[in-house]
């Protein structure tokens, strides 16, 4: 067991108040090790640090600052097992996973070194003999309020933009999740990011991420986690005008036509809620499926999810691990239980599992919800647990106005052979990201984020530089003595 210290200013320092808090183990209940709890005051000091690294870390060239997060993906690599145990040992995904997404954060780095030098501006035909020329200049200071689901991948996503754009960084990492995000802190200081430029306060959400999201120097904040936090962080956000990414989860649907290419369907249905137990943005919560193949699909789905190895996330054949702690394994019990309340047929799971080694853990069994009304509570809400809801229809009209009959948009996933039939259906979804007979999945070159009150902006892609950039236009008069005089400028 580790007693960290968080990363300010190139430094590792405790809280102002001295006080700790513990990092549990979701699969045994148990300690991982323990991080500063940070408030007010280190949020102010960390926001100094990133204040007076700006200057500086801006104006390095582009390619320089690429550079730095090269060093930082190959750093990554290097350690990756040491990563990938304690990433699976804190937040509870299985070891086979973990290593994948250590090995996705060094990629995110790696796009984004090679995004520092390739962001530009325009040059605008203006009236007269004028150019009007746009530079996409870096914000200043920018916090990330991260979850503890993807805790590096998230991070990387949205820090390895901004720092390679010229902005500095506060990470506020989830209380469930400090650990990790404190390993990455020493990489990032390894590759010799200058000290301020990267700076990571842990603590609680009210006590860390509030006065983070609230300081006047933070110019921009991206923030990734419940719908109800999201707001609260854009309500703080406006006190001082700061740009805001949310990315706020969702309800996707995976729509099932008589036509489609079952196995593949039932596979992807699996991946869609099993992954990380569920506790995913994206997870295919909402199964779509045509009455023609609505029974097929249950039996074939409880089946498979009776087979599903629960287990210690660091055994090499765990295919899902915990719940990330006994609060939301308390959440989905309830979710669960409103469902078969409101008349939904429990199929298999709802509950824990019955060995006593898992019962230690926060573990909870892949559970399918049959003949769920699109109304119900767990129609409607993100449960994040590994819980499919399935929803029969017969009529596409009426099947497109529930798929999109949810308050959130994230993305949708759509199954049948006709290629007009899914393009159609794409169009018509309100989703942020639509999959066409594949898995749902993030892919750090392509755009990821919401509709609705499934965020604003996106992450990745090209698409990201809007967030961590903002737009100078310098207007220029050629000519040596314009004839217009002051009353009959423009304006
Ligand atoms: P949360 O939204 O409360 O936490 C996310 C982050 O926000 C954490 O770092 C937390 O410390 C911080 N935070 C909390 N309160 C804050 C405040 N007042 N000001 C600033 N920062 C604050 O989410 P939580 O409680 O961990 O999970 C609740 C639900 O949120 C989940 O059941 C799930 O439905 C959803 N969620 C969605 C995620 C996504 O990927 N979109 C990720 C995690 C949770
Ligand atoms: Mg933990």
């Amino acid at each position: 067991m580790e007693d960290y210290k968080m990363f300010i200013g190139g430094k590792w320092v405790d809280a102002a108040s001295g006080e700790r808090f513990t990092s549990i183990n979701p699969a045994t209940g148990g300690p991982v090790g323990t991080a500063p709890r940070g408030g007010a005051e280190d949020v102010e000091r960390a926001v100094r640090e990133a204040k007076r690294a700006f200057g500086a870390w801006k104006d390095i060239d582009a390619d320089e600052r690429g550079r730095f997060l090269l060093r930082v993906a190959s750093l990554i690599r290097e350690r990756s097992e040491h990563l990938a145990r304690l990433l699976a040992t804190e937040s509870g995904h299985y070891i086979k996973k973990a290593r994948a997404l250590v090995e996705g954060t060094a990629r995110v780095f790696e796009f984004h070194a090679g995004l520092a030098d390739k962001v530009r501006g325009d040059v605008i035909p203006v009236p007269g003999e004028r150019i009007s020329f746009t530079r996409l200049e870096p914000l200043g200071v920018t916090a990330h309020i991260v979850p503890w689901n993807y805790p590096l991948f998230v991070m990387a996503r949205s820090c390895a933009p901004a720092l390679a754009l010229g902005n500095t960084v506060v990470v506020k990492p989830s209380e469930e999740t400090p650990l990790i995000t404190l390993e990455l802190a020493k990489v990032i200081r390894e590759a010799g990011v200058p000290d301020g430029v990267f700076n990571v306060v842990t603590g609680y959400g009210p006590e860390a991420g509030a006065p983070l999201a609230s300081h006047p120097d933070v110019e921009g904040i991206t923030f990734t986690g419940s719908v109800e936090t999201g707001k609260e962080v854009m309500r703080m956000a406006s006190g001082h005008v700061a740009k805001v990414c949310l990315e706020l989860g969702g309800k996707t649907p995976l729509i099932v036509f008589p036509d489609a290419e079952v196995e593949q369907a039932v596979e992807a249905a699996l991946q869609g809620i099993l992954s990380r137990a569920g506790q995913v943005c994206i997870a295919t919560s909402r199964l779509l499926v045509h009455r023609e193949l609505h029974g097929r699909f249950v039996k074939e789905l409880a089946g498979r999810m009776e087979e599903v190895r629960l287990g210690d996330p660091l055994d090499e054949d765990t295919q899902m691990g915990p719940i990330i702690s006994k609060r939301q394994l308390d959440k989905i019990a309830q979710y669960v239980d409103s469902g078969v309340q409101e008349g939904a047929k429990l199929v298999t799971g709802g509950r824990q599992p019955e060995d006593p080694a898992l019962r230690r853990g926060f573990y909870y069994l892949p559970t399918l919800l049959d003949e769920v009304g699109p109304y119900m509570k767990v129609a409607q809400d993100e449960i994040f647990g590994p819980v499919l809801c399935v929803i029969p229809w017969e009529e596409e009209e009426r099947m497109l106005e529930t798929a999109n009959g949810v308050r959130y948009g994230l993305a949708a996933s759509v199954w049948t052979r006709d290629i007009k039939k899914a393009l159609r259906t794409a169009r018509k979804l309100e989703a942020g990201v639509v999959f066409v007979n594949d898995w749902v999945a993030e892919y750090v070159q392509a755009p990821h984020g919401g509709y609705k009150e499934s965020g604003v902006l996106r992450e990745n892609g090209l698409e990201c530089i809007v967030n961590y950039t903002r737009v100078k236009n310098t207007v220029v008069q050629l000519k040596e003595r314009p004839e217009e005089t002051w009353w009959d400028a423009p304006l």
